[in-house]
């Protein structure tokens, strides 16, 4: 792997254990400020970072396995360890893990000595280790290897795969784990090994890595493809979002071959277009997604395709997969033999069910995630590519007489119309006619019946082709990476193999050139980098010859005058172009060419070969002389599709065919011409091989054991032939002859110095001097090695396996130095952490403690201390009080002593009554006292006030009595004198009425607070009086209205009274004469009811002659109380006698000289005014 070299890097696969060196001192000046730990820890550091892998997976200290991870009791939970285990506790974090029971490297290196695997199988499982080497033996090794289902062979790196035809028991899980871990060299040769190699380095060494699958078409490199990516898939982890990405990387397989891949006569599943997919992890070698790159389908055979051949496998999986609805729906029948595209050959191949391949493919596309809307849109425009290949043209003859074509089954175009939304006349006028544009004019042409069909089938080959193209697109919209985190990418390269049919065409030409630069980056890798290397390097060597494919390349691709570009050009030349003036222009260019050949060049050199007829030419590819047949060049190139044709898609309303055909979009439209489909193809391939030589290639060559696909059958020319284009023995030869591995100075002393105690710790010397003297130092043997100017190089992959295990015993051993020291550093550091928190613990315990009982001392003494003060207080305060009493009793006594003294004393000098003056004294003091107080604490004067203050001792309680009536008269004095005299007549009159009547008629409590006014009628006022006026006498007390009962029948007739102070006057209210006069004298009593009627009788004197009644009068007033009581005072002033007033129920009066019996009666409630019936000589009054 001369490639790698040049990079740098070791050009072989490693050990996973083999990890590139650490940059010299990058991590030891930084960390840890204990010296030996933190080389030691440095070194480990180093070990882990530049091994993600082991951390990530298999390298990992044993004990830091967590039991969860180990799938069975009593097994190694990673593969490719083997042995057992015991439970161990980890002492760093104390976890408990599993830790394999020991297997001392040297067990594991004899293990391998004693059978290794690669010289121990059928045959030599190492190309490099044949002997005698050449083609014979090469070749007899890989047969009996292959006759043995021994399909894989190494040539050092290389994988030799031989197609089995047959499923083999080597894909199993527990194969995949035996190569997940294992060593390349001690396993059987297998593509796993080289696809574990290849995730490996790029896991751990960060390196991206390509995977080359060559062979012929029917070799096995898309099965090739797809084992390794399964292996990944497998190996890397299993978390729920890795799981989908890996999904939707391995279903896009699937969708890709239905829709790319069909049956070949070499191959029933043969890959029609170029896929290389870049599969992107992240540093943990988790997939992230991938992006898949397509190179030219060939869509030639959407039209057409040779016998025993099929179309795309899509078109037979839809008719046998689908439901009839759905068939209905997409207007196809489930006979193949009714679409034209489909041919009349029974479609159906031995070991391949379209209908349950039908269903994978749906179920992959949901995986992927395409909605249901886009896997229905996909299978209608699959339909209508069917559906083109049934239409029918038929020749047509203008009225010009010039022929023109048109649709003879117009149902077809009707169905087509209805799947993709578009009107009939669009489509058929694009496809019977066609539209030129020039100088702004449209000039419009009818086709002829074979121009129709051109036009069709261009249509078709179009549809599906940009259909295929925007289903890889589709694809990488799922599962393209968007986050943008640094990725490492792995590409697989599965293109359509070197391949040689009937007849050759433009697809054959440029499947062969991409093969063509395939085989060389191989040789330019592998064979000739790898011995200018030796050259440059200044290493013996006799130079290998090989073939060279550079000359071919260039006579393909050459930008000045390849067959590409002089293709390119007969395409863009005006005027007519035709196979016969291509051919003309290659024969020009290439007449004395090695490599190429026609009828012209070879009549040159008086060469006759019949195989070549006119209209070809022939090539000499590294693997064979292909002839191609120059008709079609052009068109294919070209690739036209009429405009209108493209604006007919455009127009119609399926939104997915309508977004295949943005060309079609008329303001979009260009004049200029689209690339050609070589130019295109070259540009890719360009790409693709930059892309190549970026990455470290992996090389899988896959060989076709025989033509008929057939299993245990090998055909010993025909893999001779692949075996010697392929370059297999050269190959063999420059790696047996030349150097397995080599590396830089500087990587290589880093990676190794450890092995010699000259190198490690340090070495002071040059690099190279460094990497010579420790290979010395190991007994390497000398011819084992070769020093270069800047590299030294290993012979067998052997030498290096074993200083692999050596340094991996190594590594093993200073992990154990650096877990050791690390363990005892964290020991003694956690020791003395330890110590530390104990003592500051055990000072703040003890600390505390003291605290404490301090705090209770000083507690109980305060305690002690209050109780003793409290005690000595008390008795000093009992002792106190005891003074101050008998201080205080001895006062008391001096002070009666004393007391005693002075009265002795003092009744010598006063007189003996002196007890009663100071008892008067003190009485007088009172009363003062008391009559001050009720001077200051005077109620208020209102009359309606009878407050007063209590007696303050109980000895003056009559006397307050008194004072408080006196003050209470005083007060009603006050108040009267202040009256005016009116006021005061007024309420003389109302205090006679009370004296009168309270208590003794309802009618009086009414009455208290209506003013008593005197005149009623307003006698004084009215002139209308003046009679009455005149009879008053200006001595009139009260006028008033009232009614008189005659007591003959007990009616009442209205009156007016006057009231005099001499005479009681009855007059007729119209009249206004005095009719009755009563002198106050005749008088004898007056009678009132003691209800609230105004029924007022006066009793006159029997011997009256005054006036002119017939006896008592008996009135009704409305103001009885102020007419009984003026009456009553007008009586008093005139006859110095009070009226004789009776109130009672009953009385007689008097009428013409008998007595009536009045009877006054209570009347119903709301009865008004006394009525009064006259019964004989009794008279009821009903009153109210
Ligand atoms: N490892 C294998 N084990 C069993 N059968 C295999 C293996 N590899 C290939 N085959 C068989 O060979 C057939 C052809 O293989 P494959 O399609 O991979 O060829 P190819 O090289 O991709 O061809 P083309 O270039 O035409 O695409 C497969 O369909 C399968 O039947
Ligand atoms: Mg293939």
């Amino acid at each position: 792997m001369s490639g790698q070299g040049a990079q740098g890097g070791w050009a072989g696969p490693f050990p996973a254990a083999c990890t590139p060196p650490a940059p010299p001192g990058y991590l030891s000046s930084v960390f840890f400020p204990f010296p030996a730990v933190g080389k030691a820890f440095c070194f480990l550091l180093q070990f882990v970072f530049f091994n993600k892998g082991l951390v990530c997976r298999r390298r990992v200290p044993a004990w830091c396995v967590p039991a969860s991870a180990c799938p069975l009791p009593g097994l190694m939970p990673f593969p490719g360890h083997g042995g057992e285990v015991v439970p161990t506790q980890c002492p760093l974090d104390g976890s408990t893990g599993l830790r394999p029971v020991s297997q001392s490297p040297g067990t594991r290196a004899r293990a391998m000595e004693a059978d290794p695997p690669v010289l121990a199988t059928v045959g030599v499982g190492d190309l490099v280790l044949l002997d005698p080497l050449s083609e014979e033996s090469l070749l007899s090794n890989l047969r009996e290897r292959f006759l043995h289902k021994e399909i894989y062979t190494y040539i050092g790196n290389v994988v030799i795969s031989v197609n089995p035809y047959c499923p083999l028991p080597i894909y199993s899980a527990e194969m995949v784990e035996q190569y997940c871990n294992g060593n390349f060299y001690a396993l059987k040769p297998h593509i796993y090994a080289i696809a574990e190699d290849a995730y490996s380095s790029l896991r751990d060494r960060d390196r991206d890595q390509c995977i080359l699958i060559t062979g012929e078409s029917g070799a096995g490199k898309t099965e090739a493809s797809k084992l390794v990516m399964s292996y990944v898939a497998a190996v890397c982890s299993k978390g729920a979002e890795v799981t989908k990405v890996k999904e939707q990387l391995l279903q896009s397989n699937p969708v890709l071959e239905a829709f790319g891949n069909a049956k070949t006569i070499r191959n029933n599943n043969s890959s029609r277009f170029g896929k290389y997919m870049d599969v992107e992890f992240d540093f943990k070698g988790e997939p992230l997604g991938g992006l898949i790159s397509n190179y030219l389908l060939e869509k030639s055979r959407v039209v057409q395709h040779v016998k025993n051949e099929r179309n795309f496998h899509i078109f037979y999986q839809l008719l046998a997969g689908a439901s009839d609805p759905l068939l209905k729906r997409l207007k196809l029948q489930r006979d193949c033999r009714h679409h034209g595209y489909l041919g009349d050959e029974d479609p159906r191949l031995p070991g391949m069910d379209d209908a349950t391949n039908f269903q994978a493919v749906q179920d992959a596309m949901r995986i992927i995630g395409f909605s249901e809307a886009e896997v229905t849109q996909l299978l209608e425009v699959t339909a209508v590519v069917l559906k083109l290949g049934d239409l029918q043209l038929s020749s047509q003859f203008q009225a010009s007489g010039m022929e023109a074509c048109g649709i003879q089954n117009m149902q077809v175009l009707r169905d087509i119309c209805e799947l993709i939304g578009l009107r009939e006349s669009v489509l058929e006028q694009a496809l019977c006619s066609r539209t030129m544009e020039a100088k702004q004019e449209k000039v419009v042409t009818a086709l002829s019946v074979a121009q129709g069909y051109f036009g069709r089938d261009a249509l078709a080959k179009n549809i599906y082709s940009r259909l295929f193209d925007w289903l890889v697109t589709r694809i990488n919209e799922s599962i393209q990476v968007t986050t943008g985190e640094r990725r490492k990418v792995m590409g697989v390269l599965d293109i359509y193999g070197f391949e040689i049919v009937k007849d050759n065409s433009f697809e054959q030409f440029i499947i062969n050139y991409c093969n063509e630069k395939l085989q060389q980056i191989f040789i330019l890798m592998t064979l000739k980098e790898e011995q200018e290397e030796y050259f440059r390097e200044g290493i013996a060597w006799t130079p290998v010859t090989f073939f060279d494919n550079g000359i071919i390349c260039d006579l393909i691709e050459s930008g000045k005058g390849g067959i590409l570009a002089l293709l390119d050009e007969e395409c863009l030349r005006p005027g007519t172009v035709s196979p016969a003036t291509f051919l003309a222009k290659l024969d020009q260019a290439f007449g004395n060419h090695k490599h190429y050949e026609s009828r012209k060049s070879q009549s040159d050199r008086r060469i006759t070969d019949t195989s070549l007829p006119s209209t070809c030419f022939r090539v000499h590819h590294y693997a064979g002389k292909v002839t191609y047949n120059a008709t079609g060049f052009i068109e294919k190139n070209m690739d036209q599709l009429y405009r209108g044709l493209a604006q007919a898609m455009w127009q119609a309303k399926h939104t997915l065919l309508r977004s295949l055909f943005p060309d079609g979009d008329p303001k979009k439209a260009s004049l200029k011409m689209p690339p050609t489909a070589g130019f295109q193809f070259k540009a890719s391939i360009s790409t693709l091989m930059k892309n190549l030589y970026s990455k470290n290639p992996n090389y899988i060559r896959c060989i076709k054991p025989n033509e008929s696909q057939a299993p245990g059958l090998f055909t010993d020319e025909l893999v001779r032939n692949q075996v010697r284009y392929l370059g297999l023995l050269e190959n063999v030869r420059v790696r047996r002859a030349g150097y397995a591995y080599r590396q830089p100075y500087q990587p290589c002393l880093e990676r190794y110095r450890l092995l010699s105690t000259h190198t490690w710790p340090r070495w002071a010397g040059t690099a190279r001097d460094g990497v010579q003297a420790l290979f010395s130092d190991l007994d390497i043997l000398p011819e084992e090695l070769a020093y270069g100017h800047t590299k030294v190089f290993i012979r067998t992959p052997r030498t290096l396996f074993d200083l692999e295990e050596r340094r991996r015993r190594q590594v093993e051993e200073l992990a154990t130095l650096i877990q050791k020291t690390y363990r005892g550093w964290r020991c003694r550091t956690q020791y003395q952490l330890m110590r530390k928190s104990q003592i500051l613990i055990s000072a703040w315990f003890r600390g505390h403690v003291q605290k404490k009982r301090y705090q209770h001392t000083k507690r109980a003494v305060l305690l002690i201390q209050a109780c003793a003060r409290g005690w000595k207080s008390r008795r000093l305060l009992r002792e106190l009080k005891h003074q101050k009493r008998c201080h205080q009793a001895a006062a008391i006594i001096s002070a009666y002593w004393k007391g005693y003294k002075t009265r002795k004393e003092y009744t010598k000098y006063f007189r003996s009554g002196a007890m009663a003056r100071l008892a008067n004294f003190i009485y007088r003091r009172l009363l003062q006292k008391f009559f001050l107080g009720l001077k200051n604490n005077l109620p208020p004067l209102t009359v309606s006030d009878r407050s007063w203050p209590p007696a303050p001792y109980r000895f003056l309680a009559n006397a307050n009595e008194e004072l408080k009536t006196i003050f209470y008269h005083w007060k009603c004095k006050k108040y009267r004198d202040q009256l005016s005299l009116e006021k005061r007549a007024a309420l003389q009159t109302k205090l006679c009425a009370s004296e009168l009547f309270k208590g003794k008629k309802a009618r009086y409590g009414p009455s208290v607070p209506e003013p008593f006014q005197g005149d009623y009628v307003g006698l004084q006022k009215n002139p209308k009086y003046q009679k009455l006026q005149a009879a008053a006498q200006g001595k009139l007390v009260l006028a008033d209205a009232v009614r008189k009962v005659n007591q003959a029948n007990g009616k009442m007739t209205p009156q007016l009274l006057l009231l005099t102070k001499e005479h009681v006057i009855l007059a007729d209210p119209k009249a206004t004469q005095p009719k009755v006069v009563i002198s106050l004298s005749d008088i004898r009593a007056t009678s009132v009811t003691r209800f609230s009627d105004g029924l007022l009788v006066l009793h006159l004197k029997e011997q009256t002659g005054t006036g002119g009644t017939k006896g008592d009068v008996l009135l009704v007033s409305d103001h009885v109380i102020e007419v009984v009581t003026r009456l009553h005072q007008a009586l008093l002033e005139t006859t110095r006698q009070a009226l004789n007033l009776q109130i009672a129920d009953q009385f007689s009066t008097q009428f013409k000289k008998s007595s009536i019996a009045v009877t006054v009666v209570q009347g119903p409630k709301g009865h008004l005014g006394p009525v009064c019936k006259k019964k004989g000589k009794k008279m009821e009054v009903l009153v109210c």
